[in-house]
């Protein structure tokens, strides 16, 4: 993040809920207690923190933030169907290993040094959790969305971090001192393992209240006005009352102010033009036209 003061200023950890809370929001994030107390738990005593939650609340970005406050490294692993254990850990960079094997011909060496050679760390590619395990406590590792992953990766990256250590055979174990932070992210499109969960700390992270979403959209679009923040939050709760395919997360909401600020809208007496900053949904679409003069003006009842 931009903010070059508090980096420094975080770098020794904090010392209580509070200052977490403080320094996560000069770095852009509001951060409730329950997430905030999760978070200090998670850096003080060294465990993973599981966060699970509605899509766009800020399960990606906390994690972000926290790397830009301490000062240290975000190492992000995103996982996806089909991932593996070469693409989480390392790959032998087998291009370059060809490369020198060419040389090695021309130049007619072919002692079993050279050969050995081939497999050490130079030719080694590191991938986020080797990166992460060497990288220890100056790195953030952000597992994100692990519920895309499939069961086999759950289960290789349960044994990854219950000693963050990795053995890479042509090389030797490589350990980490002192562990990274390791935040892990879920959409819950499918049910994690109780062995997973019961390794991390947890939390869900649900909607935001609407004056603590107004507090948000201003902390992250500071150039809106508190009037037109409040306006769009009030839309976008009632959207989320809706029975929406995908209903609108923070950066929605976001993204809708910001949007409406930058076309010099002062309310959302032309709404309909902008909707494609919070309803991304065909279907969904019609149900808000339907329903527009309702969900901008505020009135309640379905
Ligand atoms: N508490 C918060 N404080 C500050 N900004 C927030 C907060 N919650 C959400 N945001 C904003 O919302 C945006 C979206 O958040 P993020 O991408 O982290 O959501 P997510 O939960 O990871 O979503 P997805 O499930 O789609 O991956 C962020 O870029 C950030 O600007
Ligand atoms: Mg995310």
């Amino acid at each position: 993040m931009e903010n070059g003061s508090v980096e420094n200023s975080g770098l020794e950890g904090p010392q209580s809920v509070g200052e977490l809370t403080e320094t996560l929001r000069q770095g852009g994030y509001l951060a409730d207690r329950g997430l905030a107390t999760a978070l200090f738990v998670a850096l003080s005593l060294n465990r993973p923190i599981l966060l699970e939650g509605e899509v766009g609340v800020g399960k990606t970005e906390v994690a972000k933030v926290m790397a830009s406050v301490f000062g240290r490294k975000l190492i992000r692993l995103q996982c996806y169907e089909g991932i593996d254990t070469n693409q989480a850990l390392y790959e032998w960079d087998y291009a370059r290993q060809m490369l020198h094997i060419r040389a090695l011909s021309e130049h007619q060496v072919a002692d079993a040094d050279a050969v050995d050679k081939l497999f050490g760390p130079k030719f080694l590619l590191e991938r986020p959790l080797l990166e992460a395990v060497r990288a220890g406590d100056q790195a953030v590792l952000l597992i994100d969305e692990i519920d895309r992953a499939d069961d086999e990766f759950e289960a290789f990256l349960l044994e990854v971090l219950s000693d963050f250590q990795i053995s890479i055979p042509e090389i030797g174990t490589v350990k980490a001192a002192s562990p990274p932070l390791v935040v892990l992210t879920s959409n819950r499109t499918r049910e994690l393992h109780d062995a997973l969960k019961r390794r991390c700390l947890y939390h869900w992270i649900g909607y935001p209240a609407a004056e603590r979403e107004v507090e948000i959209v201003l902390i992250r679009e500071p150039g809106v006005s508190a009037a037109l923040a409040r306006k769009v939050v009030a839309a976008v709760q009632r959207l989320r009352e809706l029975d929406l395919a995908k209903p609108p997360g923070v950066a929605e909401t976001i993204d809708w102010a910001r949007t409406l600020d930058f076309l010099g809208e002062a309310d959302l007496a032309n709404a309909q033009d902008t909707l494609g900053a919070v309803v991304k949904d065909r279907d969904d679409l019609e149900v808000v036209l339907d329903n527009l003069q309702e969900i901008t003006s505020g009135a309640r009842g379905a």
